[in-house]
């Protein structure tokens, strides 16, 4: 075998690997990354809720730096972490529904309202602990009225 016919083999040897990984599962990063930018917010939020429970003392800079978390990984939502077809049935441990990506532009809108939630949040969650409380209510409004539509019951 010349070395051309060699590189050609190998070639096609690196692209079979590649695209058995791919089999296996091309959304597995997808999905591992929106569970973990999902689960950090998860996180943000309970710390602000222990304070509005008064399970934790109310910390104007612990909240407020929560508060800008949940913000920030808020502003890396896209649909770069929900490639398409990558819903409950055959992207492995997501319970994404189908719906989310017939419904893109909805989608879209629903990540804006979080945004928009975040950011109203910031200054309330430095304030006091009923303004904290407010601005935490339209950030779980905006989480649940895009779990809703979109994520399955688990
Ligand atoms: C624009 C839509 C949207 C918004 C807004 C949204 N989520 Fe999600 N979330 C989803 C979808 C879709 C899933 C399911 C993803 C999957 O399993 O593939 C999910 C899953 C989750 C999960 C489960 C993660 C896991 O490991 O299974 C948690 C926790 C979560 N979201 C928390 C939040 C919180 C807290 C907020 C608000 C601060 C929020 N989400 C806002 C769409 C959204």
């Amino acid at each position: 075998m010349n070395v051309l016919k060699l590189l050609v083999v190998a070639g096609m040897l690196s692209s079979m690997t590649t695209w058995a990984q791919a089999q296996e599962d091309p959304f597995a990063d997808a999905v591992e990354t929106r569970h973990g930018l999902m689960l950090q917010m998860g996180a943000d939020l309970a710390k602000m809720g222990a304070m509005v429970k008064g399970d934790v003392a109310f910390d104007a800079a612990l909240s407020a730096k929560a508060a800008a978390n949940l913000a920030a990984i808020a502003s890396v939502l896209s649909m770069e972490q929900f490639p398409a077809g990558s819903e409950n049935g055959k992207a492995a441990d997501s319970y994404a529904k189908a719906e989310l990506w017939a419904n893109e532009q909805d989608f879209l809108a629903k990540i804006a309202d979080l945004n928009a939630a975040a950011a109203a949040l910031q200054p309330l969650a430095a304030a006091d602990v009923d303004s904290l409380k407010t601005g935490m209510g339209g950030v779980g409004k905006a989480c649940a009225a895009c779990h809703t539509a979109y994520r399955m019951a688990e």
